[in-house]
């Protein structure tokens, strides 16, 4: 039977996030980051450390975790080759959080002057217990300039017995004054083996059933942040009984299936439009989250940059979807990738604003095939056509099928679309939705190229009208329009 103290450990230990629980307490612990691990630790064990620090990085990937060991290795009583003991009285307080010596300041709450004036008061006192004052600065991006300059004073001449360790997940927003004065260590992305080799270890420990796909996923949706990954297993824990895979945790986390996107893809590169379009009325149909669908598709393309330039892509993939997307990497050129990236960017911001979520998304396949197919301009000269304008009238089938010419995704966007009145040099016509417009209105200039080329007219006003998605006149644009809309 366990007493009732060890029963509240128990519990105390149980409610401590993953994250913090098992947070590294020595340098052999802490995954990747090796060039800084290694300099730190020498410095501990020949005493050779520098004033300031300045650690740069992404978000949990053990800046202060290494903060923390660094400041016990420079102040441990019994330390072994720059690794501090976790043992002794000034290794414990400091794990507690208790050490006198070790001062965490955050740059988020403490950017006021006064209270860097402070800090440079209690600087000139000489640590009580430990050998080294060790300041530990978070989020130092955040000082305003005043602190900054305050800051910058003290870094100058820095009593011997004080050390400053500043962290920031922004180093572009540190003034250069501060970065020149402080050695600086990048931090970086964990290796996905990495996370996982964590998250496997935890999992063990906490006695976690999950099978190998489920933790790649979780390793994967983490993009390389250990905090968040720990913070996914944990939730993952939580709201599972039982053996934890993949299908379930897909399920769980509201992940995208990049099976699925790495099919979209497919289509899309293959110029297959119309059966993009269709899954993605599936996607919709079936209750998936188009939010989620477009988080998924840009941490996708963006994996497929980093294949470009031959890094792993970041992305966990078993053997046949390694094969199809560097594929994919391999058949695009890197300024059409980081124009595909753009875009979807653009749509995730824009799916937040609407209420008809799917139309960015359809729009954005349509813009991914425009993109593919080098732009609207580079397709637009073709003035080897007769003039289709007969007496200053303009056929609705002739200029329709004119306009197609603009582009695979401009195609799409005309299907159902009328002219509903040329006069006085202005075009009236009607587009399915609004967005279609908005869409219409980018190609505005290859518009009227063609007007020029093709019916010879100029300075053509172009008018639109919301005419919506049924009341499309030609058969097999009805067609498409049933299949592709009707769907979602
Ligand atoms: N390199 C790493 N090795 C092992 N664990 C890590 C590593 N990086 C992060 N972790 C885990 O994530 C938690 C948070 O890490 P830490 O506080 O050091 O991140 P950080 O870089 O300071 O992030 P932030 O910029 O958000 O402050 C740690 O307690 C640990 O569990
Ligand atoms: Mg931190
Ligand atoms: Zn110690």
């Amino acid at each position: 039977m366990p007493t009732d103290r060890s029963l509240d450990k128990a519990r105390d230990l149980r409610q401590v996030s993953f994250y913090r629980k098992y947070r590294p307490m020595t340098f052999g612990e802490v995954y990747g980051q090796s060039k800084v691990k290694q300099t730190l630790q020498n410095a501990a064990a020949h005493g050779t450390a520098g004033h300031a620090y300045l650690f740069a990085g992404p978000r949990g990937t053990g800046k202060t975790t290494l903060a923390r060991i660094f400041a016990k290795a420079l102040n441990c009583l019994q330390p072994a080759k720059g690794e501090p003991c976790n043992q002794c009285a000034v290794c414990t307080a400091i794990n507690k959080g208790a050490a006198f010596d070790l001062i965490e300041i955050d740059g988020a709450s403490n950017r006021r002057i006064d209270d860097i004036r402070e800090l440079k008061e209690r600087i000139d006192q000489v640590p009580s217990v430990q050998k080294y004052k060790v300041y530990i600065i978070d989020e130092v991006h955040m000082l305003t300039p005043e602190a900054f300059n305050a800051l910058l004073k003290t870094l100058e001449e820095p009593p011997a017995h004080v050390i400053f360790i500043m962290a920031t997940t922004e180093i572009h927003k540190v003034p250069a004054t501060i970065i020149s004065r402080a050695q600086r260590f990048d931090f970086r992305f964990l290796a996905l083996d990495e996370i996982k080799a964590s998250l496997k270890k935890v999992a063990q420990i906490e006695k976690i059933k999950i099978d190998d796909e489920a933790i790649e996923l979780i390793a994967e949706q983490a993009g390389g942040g250990l905090r968040d990954a720990l913070g996914l297993l944990e939730q993952a824990h939580t709201f599972t009984t039982g053996q934890i895979d993949s299908a379930e945790l897909t399920n769980l986390l509201g992940l995208f299936d990049l099976h699925e996107i790495v099919a979209v893809m497919e289509m899309v590169l293959a110029g297959r439009g119309k059966e993009a379009l269709q899954a993605v009325g599936r996607f919709y149909n079936s209750g998936h989250d188009l939010t989620l669908m477009l988080a998924t598709l840009s941490r996708y393309l963006r994996g497929l940059i980093l294949l470009k330039f031959g890094e792993s892509s970041r992305l966990s993939l078993n053997d046949e979807l390694t094969a199809k997307s560097a594929a994919q990497a391999k058949g695009l050129r890197t300024d059409q990738l980081i124009n595909l990236v753009k875009k979807v960017i653009e749509a995730e911001r824009q799916i937040k604003l609407v209420a008809h979520r799917h139309l960015v998304v359809e729009l954005l396949v349509l813009e991914m095939l425009a993109v593919l197919e080098g732009g609207a301009v580079a397709t637009v000269p073709d003035i080897s056509s007769r003039p289709k304008k007969v007496d200053g009238k303009v056929d609705e089938a002739e200029l329709l099928s004119t306009l197609k010419k603009i582009n695979n995704g401009f195609n799409l966007i005309l299907n159902g679309a009328k002219l509903l009145s040329f006069e006085d040099n202005e075009l009236t016509i009607g587009l399915a939705c609004d967005m279609y417009q908005k869409k219409f209105k980018e190609h505005l200039e290859a518009v009227h190229a063609l007007l020029k080329a093709d019916f010879g007219l100029d300075d053509v006003k172009i008018k639109f009208e919301v005419i919506g998605f049924a009341k499309s006149s030609e058969e097999s644009s009805e067609e498409l329009a049933k299949e592709v809309f009707e769907l979602s």
